[in-house]
């Protein structure tokens, strides 16, 4: 709830309220409706749990997860509804599921790199979707945000994992990102002759709000557009600015106007201003933000989503795995200012939510991001409260996911050792729980 109406104070958006509001009553006389049932009660029982909300470890916490939701927080020894499955984790500690506000399940840097890519055929890619679901989900991440991905495969996904038929987290899809002729978000590796499909790629304020809505339609539930160039592209640069103000401007009020949020790729420091002054909700890789730009973030109530663990990543593996040589050479020039950016962004009270760029770097390692984070100055604490409470925030999902808190989903993970002194046990999930559902033991 606060992050709806930070969100709303932020951009006035009467007609996300309203789109709300109906899927609230909705969803009410949908409740009143279901027949009254027993229930499906598991009762979730561990030494300690780190409250992500007050910041602090809570002893022998016993958590009850009613049809997916949970329903109470007790103290282990308190009484258990009749029936209740039982789920004992000894001496772990809990923390809510986490969040990666920035994935690409479909990628995987061992097999697209540079012209790789094309050794494929294009369901290929869903295939690796479906497995790349499945290991960050078991990496203990319940919930992403899929920002960018070819052929609507990201909703593909999301529709079979709420069918039961794979396993994978809960999925927030962007769909295509969108981008300008030329741009991070086009296909510029092929000469003129051979023309791939791209249908997000638009130029000029009224092909960017016709893309919007096509997205919309076909089931983005967040807006994700290239605002600068980047790294991973052949023939741009990282700092150039690639969309214009009013592209921009256009771009985020009919996202707004149909209740989606927008992120933003930014890494040059122009883009990322107007990106913020268009009203962006997100700012990803926020690169070479500088002082002007945490005012803005600041005043506009945005997030920043900093992938730094990427840059030891590429710069280990990239030339290896057939990375372009440009691409390897933006990296050696970014990666490095991208990280003091982050400590000083941090410094500066930027909100900050954990975003890997999952698929730069192996989906499921997505925790590796973690130890970098507190290397460039996050506590431990405020590292994980980026991948859990800030990040359901900045998803307007803060009733659903991101803390153990009653009404929210019974997302839980479990990991030995105390987090908040060393934020690398993070990296060996040991249990997840997904809706009151033990999905790894
Ligand atoms: N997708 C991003 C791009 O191509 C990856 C950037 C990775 N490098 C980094 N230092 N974060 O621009």
């Amino acid at each position: 709830m606060q992050g709806m109406s930070s969100f709303m104070a932020a951009h006035h958006t009467i007609g996300r309220f309203s789109f709300r509001a109906a899927l609230l009553t909705a969803f009410c006389a949908l409740l009143a409706a279901a027949p009254a049932r027993a229930g499906d009660v598991v009762v979730v029982t561990a030494a300690q749990m780190v409250d992500v909300v007050d910041g602090r470890i809570v002893h022998d916490p016993q958590i009850t997860i009613t049809d997916g939701r949970i329903s109470a927080i007790d103290t282990r020894g308190a009484p258990v509804p009749e029936g209740a499955r039982r789920v004992d984790l000894a001496d772990l500690t809990l923390l809510p599921g986490l969040i990666d506000m920035h994935v690409h399940l479909t990628h995987d840097p061992r097999l697209d790199s540079g012209y790789h890519a094309y050794e494929f055929t294009d369901n290929f890619w869903t295939v690796v979707g479906v497995a790349n679901a499945k290991r960050t989900l078991e990496a203990g991440f319940t919930t992403v945000r899929n920002v960018g991905s070819e052929n609507y495969d990201d909703v593909a996904l999301k529709q079979a994992i709420e069918k039961g038929i794979i396993t994978g987290p809960r999925i927030v899809p962007a769909t295509y990102a969108i981008g300008a002729t030329g741009g991070h978000c086009d296909v510029t590796e092929l000469p003129p002759s051979l023309v791939a499909p791209a249908p997000a790629v638009a130029d000029g304020p009224d092909a960017i709000r016709a893309v919007v809505r096509k997205l919309h339609k076909y089931g983005a539930e967040v807006i994700k557009f290239c605002g600068t160039g980047g790294v991973l592209s052949k023939g741009d640069t990282v700092g150039g600015q690639q969309y214009s103000l009013a592209e921009m401007k256009a771009l985020v009020d009919e996202a707004h106007m149909l209740g989606l949020r927008v992120a933003v790729h930014a890494h040059g420091t122009a883009g990322i201003k107007d990106a913020l002054r268009a009203g962006v909700d997100t700012i990803e890789h926020a690169s070479l933000a500088d002082d002007e730009a945490f005012a803005l973030a600041r005043e506009h109530g945005a997030y920043f989503s900093m992938d730094i663990y990427d840059d030891d990543y590429i710069l280990a593996e990239g030339q290896k795995n057939g990375m372009f040589p440009e691409s390897l050479a933006k990296e050696r020039d970014v990666g490095r200012r991208q990280r003091e950016t982050f400590r000083a962004a941090t410094r500066a009270g930027v909100k900050m939510i954990f975003g890997t760029d999952g698929g730069v770097y192996p989906n499921g390692d997505n925790a590796r991001q973690f130890a970098t984070m507190v290397f460039w100055g996050m506590t431990p604490l405020q590292a994980i409260r980026a991948a859990t409470v800030t990040a359901a925030e900045a998803l307007g999902r803060s009733q659903d996911v991101g803390a153990i808190a009653v009404g929210r989903y019974g997302d839980l993970i479990a990991v030995a050792g105390n987090p908040l002194d060393d934020v690398g046990v993070l990296q060996k999930v040991r249990v997840v729980i997904k809706g009151g559902t033990v999905v790894k033991n």
